[in-house]
C-alpha cells in the first residue's frame, strides 16, 4: 500500500462521516439492506475507542468481503457486461482493507485504520451510486432472482453495455 499522509484528526474516536440516506438506495433490496448494514457498522468503528477500534473493523472487513462476494456472484450468475471493472474495484477496495487490518494489528496504527475507514466511506458513497446502481438497475430489468439465481427476463438485458 503506498504511504498515506496522516491528518491529525483521524488520531481520536470521531462521529460517523457517512450516513444512511435515500441518495444511497439503489431500490433492490438486498443490496440496499447490506448497504444499510456497511454504513452502520462502519460508523461504529469510526466512534470506536482505540480499545475496540481493530474489533469493530474487523467486524466491517468481514461485512464486506460478504458483501462483494454476493455482487460478484450475481454479475456471474447474470453475465453482467461491466463485472470486469465492478469486481476489480471490489478486490482492490479488499486488499487495501486487509493491509489496513494488518498494520492495525501487527503495527498498531490506528490513526491510519481511522483515516482509511474515512476514505472507505467516500468511496462506498460514489461506488454505490454509480456501480452498484448500475448493477440493480441491470438486476431488476432481468427481473433476477437472488435465491435462486435465476433471471425471469434475461433478453432485457441482452445487449447490456460492456466495461
Ligand atoms: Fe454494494
Ligand atoms: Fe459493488
Amino acid at each position: 500500500m503506498t504511504e498515506i499522509v496522516i491528518d491529525e484528526k483521524y488520531t481520536n474516536p470521531s462521529e460517523p462521516s457517512l450516513q444512511w440516506s435515500n441518495d444511497l438506495a439503489v431500490d433492490m433490496a438486498p443490496m440496499d439492506e447490506t448497504h444499510v448494514e456497511f454504513v452502520a457498522l462502519l460508523g461504529a468503528a469510526q466512534m470506536a475507542s482505540d480499545a475496540d477500534l481493530m474489533d469493530r473493523y474487523q467486524d466491517v472487513l468481514a461485512h464486506t468481503e460478504d458483501h462483494f462476494e454476493r455482487e460478484d456472484r450475481w454479475m456471474a450468475q447474470t453475465q453482467f457486461g461491466p463485472m470486469g471493472c465492478h469486481a476489480q474495484q471490489h478486490d482492490t477496495i479488499l486488499q487495501v482493507m486487509r493491509e489496513g487490518l494488518r498494520r492495525g494489528r501487527e503495527l498498531h496504527q490506528l490513526p491510519l485504520v481511522r483515516q482509511l475507514l474515512h476514505e472507505v466511506g467516500m468511496w462506498f458513497e460514489q461506488h454505490a451510486q454509480t456501480m452498484d446502481a448500475g448493477l440493480a438497475m441491470y438486476l431488476k430489468a432481468a427481473e433476477f432472482d437472488p435465491e435462486t439465481g435465476v433471471m425471469a427476463k434475461p433478453e432485457a438485458v441482452a445487449s447490456a453495455p460492456q466495461c
